[in-house]
């Protein structure tokens, strides 16, 4: 059956064009070869939008991705030190407006080493690891700076003897619950184990989110749980990976493991991520997706960002906000089966491959699914 589905791309600073533009021509490729219509809108985030609208993404911008199904996403970041100005506008704004207003609280991170020679892990360690984390995304000390929600601040104060700075880390059972909920649903799907990551030992917020996780579990009894502490997960990613199915956690503790848990794989660049809440589309979820790792001014615009991370987030939107289960398996599979054919972008440091650039990893991705 065909679908018709509106997509928003906006593809940011730094390394953000040239990868989206590989997940999107993925995209297209996809549209093509299994016959459906996705109208594509394009819009400006980040540093241009901060230079030609003054703010870090526009309410047009805005209103244009309300109407989507899904938002193509890149990167944002990279204000030049020299720029930053305490109450000026910042590109990492657009992200935490399009979390905030859209109710995205769901992150999803799966991380599926595919060149494992890649990984600062030997290759044993790595056997029969496959994961998925569901970070809490719209709430916690990210977002203490809220106005709207009271008592709850994050500033630095020097109205004292020396200075001083607060954030506050503050969740409600509510906030907890719809997240923990998702991920016990996610799985039930997979190998039915999550383990809940906190610091409980020390935070009123771990107390309160454990009481959740334990309520929520008695929904689910086919499902596995468990309780870790943050620290001895960040330890176990590395010694066991394979122990772990669904990893739940609050939004820093998921911003620090995620980035850890990509070495798994080789490089930040392979992962992909998608943003959920609860608002439905024709096909599935409205949702956000972007690879997880950042702008990289250093790189961008050398043909040398890895674009793995963007195409498999555009396999992720195929999946959860389309639908197209089998397109977005077959765009996982002609990754996987570049990657196995021996092609790696310079961020996977193998010897005995064949380093090549952005837009070829994109093409061969490309050329892998017209044959699949
Ligand atoms: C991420 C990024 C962002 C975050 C930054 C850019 C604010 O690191 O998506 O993981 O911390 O959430
Ligand atoms: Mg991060």
């Amino acid at each position: 059956m065909s679908s018709r589905a509106t997509i928003t791309v906006l593809a940011g600073d730094g390394v953000g064009p040239e990868v989206t533009e590989q997940a999107l021509l993925v995209l297209l490729a996809v549209e093509e070869r299994f016959h459906h219509t996705f109208t594509v809108h394009h819009g400006l985030v980040g540093l241009d939008a901060i230079a030609a609208e003054g703010v870090a993404i526009s309410d047009a911008t805005f209103e244009t991705c309300a109407g989507s199904d899904a938002v193509l996403f890149g990167a944002v970041g990279g204000l030049p030190a020299a720029e930053r100005r305490a109450d000026g506008p910042r590109p990492e704004q657009a992200l935490f407006r399009l979390r905030k207003e859209f109710g995205f609280f769901a992150n999803l991170r799966p991380v599926r080493p595919l060149a494992t020679a890649a990984s600062p892990l030997k290759p044993e360690y790595l056997k029969g690891t496959d994961l998925v984390f569901v970070r809490e995304l719209s709430a916690g000390l990210y977002y203490g700076h809220l106005e709207s929600v009271p008592g709850k601040p994050s500033e630095i104060r020097r109205d004292g003897p020396e200075a001083e700075a607060v954030d506050t880390l503050r969740y409600t059972e509510g906030e907890i619950e719809r997240v923990v909920r998702a991920a016990f649903e996610i799985a039930a799907g997979r190998q039915r184990r999550v383990t809940s990551v906190d610091k409980a030992n020390v935070l009123s917020s771990s107390v309160l989110w454990r009481e959740v996780v334990d309520r929520v579990a008695r929904d689910h009894p086919a499902v596995a749980h468990e309780h870790m502490l943050v620290d001895a997960c960040a330890m176990r990613l590395i010694r066991t990976p394979s122990d772990f199915d669904v990893i739940v956690t609050e939004n820093l503790f998921g911003d620090i493991l995620t980035d850890e848990a990509s070495m798994l794989t080789g490089s930040i660049g392979m992962l992909p991520s998608a943003s959920l809440g609860l608002r439905r589309t024709a096909g599935g979820m409205f949702g956000l997706y972007e690879p997880i790792h950042g702008s990289a001014p250093d790189i961008a615009g050398q043909d040398q960002a890895n674009p793995v991370g963007a195409i498999l987030s555009a396999a992720l939107l195929l999946r959860h906000s389309l639908g197209l289960h089998r397109e977005a398996a077959a765009v996982e599979e002609a990754v996987e089966e570049v990657i196995r054919e021996g092609y790696r972008t310079v961020d996977l440091h193998e010897g005995g491959r064949t380093v090549i650039g952005t837009r070829e990893m994109g093409r061969r991705v490309r050329d892998a699914l017209a044959r699949s």
